[in-house]
């Protein structure tokens, strides 16, 4: 038997060592017993991180959705898979059965097909959440199609650039979304979008704001009467293990955002495994992730994971703070939830709040309390151990990345005893190493370097569409034969890890990965601006924010400069998503400069993180004047 399930620290530490001394023998077991196939592979694993080339299961047919839906039916047909909490609390939660799931894929494949979907075609996915979009990657899995999801906080300039850097052929849209008290105009930005994408032939539209939009003729086409007429049934594609499943993009510190693909079954069975793990997920459990699916938690852990272990997974389509801040908490009361999994940044802004939107409610079915997406600091922890799980439920604070697919360190609750702030142990399978800045690995306890990782797990990304050199570059030449994960963490006495934050450009601003170029590119096309350059400070609620220091050229030097500020803000929400634009902006007249041209950005983010007792070393710059006139007027 497998151990598919652990539930002691000895059991932990016994997997742990069988995973590492033996990946192969592991995770066939794992793969084998807990899933159903169409063949069996050949191969469990292939690798060599130089090409880099990893292949997990070769030779081994499936589908997904076979394993999300298909297999629950005989036994959990009538259980509910996802669980729908609408934006307005007023309006009825939707309890989506596995039955009505299975249908509702079925369904919206066959219009796919109809439309002209094949697979291994890419469809975008701009929605928001509402379990259409649930349906629609299930859908494109069902056929084979890969999907590419945009977060529909996007703007039209970046939902472009993501459709045409994959070539989709498809979009798949809503006539708007709620987001509090506001409604977003999502076709509209769509209709702006595919100016720019003459590969798209068809949008299909949801209605779920019913407002009134424009269709294009022959092109949109309104979803619901689509699905009224589609066939209920749709035989599953049979996919290769290493066949796309999908493509998600993710911010570099330069260039355009990399385009992660992730294929079929070594993402199953890792996300699958993690899942029931990480929450100690079982039978009648009601589970809630509030990250969106446009990001890889929603992938992983409100579609896949949760449905390949026949879970319920919530689906919430607001925000935390409408129509008050006790929104989650009546949410967990209302559906009784047992496992929550949310990001700090949304811990510290309830947290500002009154006590009260907590006390409200009636919290005692939590059992096992999430966090992801960046450090959690030790004051947010304690909010939420002492306020939302009242000191019973574990914390497990959940270090991955897009890239991974799957959590890498992170604690198993009941099992590993926490440690406010650290990820702890390594995960089942997963063999991290902390390297220094010579490339030599760092043994022992009670040191810190670059985060690494040693070997292939089975949802490890194998590419960036488009660009295996870049995927090469970024992940793998750093350090030889070693995943390299962009990431400082220190490993204490007992071995227990602790996430330090990004070493290279690229910031977590309330959860969300920006990458600095993209940033002042997007600033530097305004015709006042000469130069600019963005760091990150911290911030109270989001972790980090964003400042700004711009060089404006001699048309800007008469602007007034709040105005200045609000079209430069103006410019990053039309070309990348108001999620990018600055806190803070400062005019200077020089930037701090190596004698080679670079932006000494270690020097600015001093500045701006008002931590200038010691600079460091500044008689190598080109031109150290213009430090202190930064400081000097630095908000
Ligand atoms: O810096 C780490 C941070 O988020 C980065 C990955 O971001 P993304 O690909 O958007 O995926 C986020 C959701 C998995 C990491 O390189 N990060 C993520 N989780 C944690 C974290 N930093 C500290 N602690 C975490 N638990």
């Amino acid at each position: 038997m497998s151990n598919y399930h652990i539930k002691h620290l000895e059991e932990y530490f016994q997997v742990y060592r069988k995973s590492v001394s033996n990946p192969e023998a592991f995770w066939e077991e794992i793969a084998e017993e807990h899933f159903v196939w169409r063949k069996k592979w050949n191969k469990v694993l292939e690798w060599d991180f130089t090409k880099p080339e990893i292949k997990w299961f070769e030779g081994a047919k499936l589908n997904i959705t076979e394993n999300c839906l298909d297999r629950h039916l005989p036994t959990r047909g009538d259980k509910t898979a996802i669980l729908f909490e609408p934006n307005d609390p007023k309006e009825e939660a939707q309890h989506i059965t596995y039955h009505e799931l299975h249908e509702r894929v079925c369904r919206m494949a066959n219009v796919l097909l109809d439309h002209g979907v094949k697979k291994g075609d890419r469809v975008c996915i701009y929605l928001p959440m509402i379990p259409e979009l649930a349906v629609s990657l299930l859908a494109c899995a069902r056929i084979g199609a890969i999907h590419s999801v945009v977060f529909a906080g996007f703007s039209a300039n970046a939902l472009s650039t993501r459709i045409n850097d994959s070539d989709c052929k498809m979009v798949i849209c809503s006539d708007g979304s709620y987001r509090g008290a506001k409604t977003i105009d999502l076709k509209g930005i769509v209709d702006k979008a595919l100016e720019d994408c003459s590969g798209v032939e068809n949008v299909l539209v949801v209605k779920r704001i019913n407002s009134d939009i424009g269709m294009k003729d022959g092109r949109d086409h309104w979803l619901q009467p689509l699905l009224d007429k589609a066939y209920a049934d749709r035989d599953a594609e049979l996919m290769d293990a290493e066949d796309p499943l999908f493509i998600l993009y993710t911010s570099g510190s330069t260039g355009k955002p990399k385009g992660m693909v992730h294929t079929t079954a070594g993402y199953m069975v890792y996300t699958a495994y993690t899942f029931k793990n990480a929450f100690q997920y079982t039978e009648n459990d009601v589970y809630w992730c509030t990250a969106d699916i446009g990001w890889i938690t929603g992938h992983s852990y409100i579609v896949y994971g949760p449905l390949a272990n026949g879970a319920t997974t919530v689906m919430f389509e607001g925000v935390p703070s409408y129509p008050d801040y006790g929104r989650f908490w009546q949410i967990i009361e209302k559906h009784k939830i047992n496992q929550f999994y949310t990001a700090p940044t949304a811990i510290r802004a309830l947290a500002k709040e009154k006590l009260d939107f907590v006390e409200q409610h009636d919290l005692t079915s939590l059992k096992v309390l999430g966090s992801v997406g960046e450090p959690i600091n030790e004051e947010a922890w304690h909010w939420y151990n002492n306020n939302i799980g009242k000191k019973k439920s574990p914390i497990i604070d959940t270090w991955w990345q897009t890239e991974t697919g799957g959590m890498m360190i992170t604690p198993i609750p009941y099992v590993t005893p926490t440690t406010p702030t650290y990820a702890t142990l390594p995960f089942i399978g997963i063999q991290p190493a902390l390297m220094d800045e010579a490339g030599k690995e760092i043994k022992g306890n009670q040191v810190d370097g670059r985060l690494c990782i040693k070997f292939p797990w089975p949802s490890i990304a194998r590419t960036i569409w488009g660009n295996h050199d870049r995927y090469r570059d970024t992940y793998f030449s750093a350090y030889k034969n070693m995943y390299f994960t962009g990431d400082g963490a220190l490993r204490d006495a007992v071995g227990y890890y602790r996430i330090t934050g990004r070493v290279d450009d690229v910031i977590i601003v309330s959860g969300h990965n920006l990458g600095t170029a993209p940033i002042e590119d997007s600033i530097n096309e305004h015709p006042a601006v000469a130069e600019s350059a963005i760091v990150g400070f911290p911030h109270e609620v989001k972790g980090n924010a964003l400042y700004g220091y711009v060089i404006l050229k001699e048309v800007g030097k008469t602007r007034d400069r709040n105005n200045l500020r609000k079209e430069i803000n103006q410019q990053i929400t039309e070309q990348i998503g108001p999620i990018a634009k600055l806190d803070k902006i400062q005019f200077v007249s020089g930037l701090p400069k190596t004698r080679s041209g670079k932006i000494m950005r270690r020097i600015l983010r001093k500045i701006a993180s008002k931590d200038t007792s010691n600079l460091g070393d500044t008689s190598t710059l080109l031109n150290p004047e213009v430090v202190k006139e930064i400081m000097d007027n630095s908000f």
